[in-house]
Parts: C-alpha cells; structure tokens; sequence
C-alpha cells in the first residue's frame, strides 16, 4: 500500500498502570508498525490532571500533526486541549473525554450504554429485586460519570432496585476500604457493580473476607483476556459478569490518519459492548486466544521478511563489489 507522510502523533495517556492501558498501546503500535514513518511520542500523567495539562502543552510545543489524550478527569484536563485545537492541530479523544465539544473526534466505547447494559443485566439477575452498592471510578473522568448515569437510567424501569451505597475507588482494587464499610452496613444487599472488573476484583476480595461471597454478585467492566482479568475472573465465578469494553487503541490510530490523511472520518467512533457471564465467556477466551496467536504469526512473518530483505541487501552488496572489481 502507499506510503504515509511522516506525521508524529502526540499521545497524553492518563496512566500507564495495568493491563487496559498496556492493550490500549500495544493496540496503537500493532496499526503504527503498518506505517512506519509514522511516529508516536507518548507521555504518561500518571493519574495527575496537573500533570497531564502540562504533558498536553509540552506535547504542542514539540511540534505534532495530531493529538490523541485520555483525559484522567475532564475537568482540568480541557482547557490544554481546547488550546491545542485552536491551533489547529486535530485532537482525537480516547476512552475518556474532556468537559468540551472542541475536540475532531472521540474513539471509545459508549459509556452511558456501558452502564445502562449493567443495570439491564442486573435487573435480569435478581429478578428486578435487590439492593446494590456501586463502586465507582475516579470522580472527574468522564468515564465514570457516564457508567453512573447510564446505570441510574437503567434502574428506573425498574424500582424494585435500589443502590444504597456509592463507594468511590481511583480504577484500582486498591483504597476501597469504604466497600468492606457499606457491606456490613448493609448486609441485605444483594448485587455490587464496579465500573471496572479491577475494582471488582477488590470488591470480591473483600465479599470473600465478610463471607458474603456467595450472596452478593458482582457486575464488573473491561472483560480483559489474562490471569485476574475480567474474563479469567467470569470464568472462575468470582464476577457474575463483565460488560467489555475496549481499549480502542488501532481504532484511535486508524482515525488519526484518516484525519491527517483528509479522508472522510466519523466524528463519534462508538465500540461495542457485550456483556460476559458463565454462558459467552469460553467463547470470548477463545476468540481472544486466537487472536495472540494471529498477532505471533504476524510478528513471525515480519521477522522473516527483516531477515529475508538483510540476506538481500547483503546479497545485493557482493554483486555489486563483484561488479566493481
Ligand atoms: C483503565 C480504566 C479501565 C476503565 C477505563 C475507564 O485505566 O480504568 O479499567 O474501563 O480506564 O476510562
């Protein structure tokens, strides 16, 4: 295929910390290796919207075609991407959003329906009866707000749900001691969901050492394939299930240089969602499992040709120091 320009990509990444985010960049250079003059400068906020605002800015003064930010709260976040913008330089949203409308395009999944399918599915599996504690993300991300919202909307079709606990984590399993308080405040309820499978995975933790295990389930997000992943974890029984959501990096890519390459692009690039319980979860394993194994042959295969166009150039080189003489 043709040649793309040499464009460098600016990328603020709210974190680096996890699996997610890893998928999230591993996603973004498996589509950079098809163009290689592409280049990417990634710099990580490490969950600190301050530090984010300057990587945003130092990012632009670089000199970059494009910009691509996962904001870790929106908030603060928004006022360097608004500038960016206004210089003209196209900004693709990832995963998260920021507070304004002044962006080119926003790749993600649909965070309103991710929380709606939760409480669609929780509704079904209590038997639209039950008292819930949610466990939510970082307050300012965007991503929260949203699977709040979507999971509120959820619930009034249905009033025989009520959530009477909000326990409010930072997207890890960690500093959720609040959750161990609200389950013993509340020992009648019935169903935990955590907007994301790793605060779920603390939520289980912490289920097991009340010895409430067994009675109370838990919805999680992210369906990740790995050991203590979403997946792993809706297989072992210690999640009811996952609502995936994906990391979206080759989708991010591959907008970006429709942008700077000015093909027709969509503004809104909404992944899909599925939930995952005990009756799809072999399958997505499997599917998953082949596709690491597809992504080993790819890199097989380039592997071979790098040695096969070595082998040539070297060739090439004798023929011609053969000529010469
Ligand atoms: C990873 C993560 C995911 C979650 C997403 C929300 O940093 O917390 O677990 O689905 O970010 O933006």
């Amino acid at each position: 295929h043709k040649s793309t320009p040499a464009y460098r990509i600016g990328f603020s990444q709210c974190s680096t910390v996890g699996p997610w985010r890893r998928a999230m960049l591993a996603g973004m250079e498996r589509e950079l290796s098809f163009h290689p003059e592409v280049k990417l400068r990634m710099l990580d906020a490490h969950d600190n919207s301050q530090a984010q605002q300057q990587q945003i800015r130092e990012l632009v003064r670089g000199g970059i075609d494009l910009l691509i930010v996962s904001p870790y709260e929106a908030g603060p976040v928004t006022p360097a991407v608004e500038e960016a913008y206004a210089q003209g330089i196209p900004v693709v949203l990832l995963d998260r959003r920021t507070a304004s409308q002044q962006y080119t395009a926003y790749v993600g999944g649909d965070n309103l329906e991710v929380g709606q399918t939760a409480a669609r599915y929780a509704a079904r599996l209590l038997n639209h009866h039950g008292n819930i504690i949610e466990v939510l993300g970082t307050p300012g991300s965007s991503a929260t707000s949203d699977r709040h919202q979507g999971f509120a909307q959820g619930l009034t079709a249905n009033p025989g749900l009520r959530v009477v606990s909000q326990v409010t984590g930072d997207w890890t399993e960690k500093k959720l001691p609040a959750l161990k308080a609200a389950l013993q405040a509340h020992p009648e309820v019935s169903l935990i969901f955590s907007h994301n499978d790793g605060m779920g995975r603390g939520a289980a933790e912490a289920c097991q050492e009340l010895g409430v295990a067994g009675r109370v389930k838990i919805i999680g997000v992210d369906a990740l394939a790995g050991k203590n992943e979403g997946l792993d974890l809706v297989q072992r029984g210690l999640l009811t299930a996952s609502v995936l959501y994906s990391p979206g990096g080759e989708d991010a890519i591959r907008t970006a240089l429709k942008i700077l390459n000015k093909e027709p692009y969509k503004r809104e690039n909404k992944l899909g969602t599925i939930v995952i319980d005990s009756t799809n979860v072999l399958t997505m394993q499997q599917q998953t499992d082949k596709m690491v194994t597809q992504q080993q042959d790819i890199e097989r295969q380039q592997s071979l040709l790098q040695r096969l166009q070595a082998t040539y150039a070297s060739q090439q080189t004798i023929l011609y120091g053969l000529l010469a003489t």
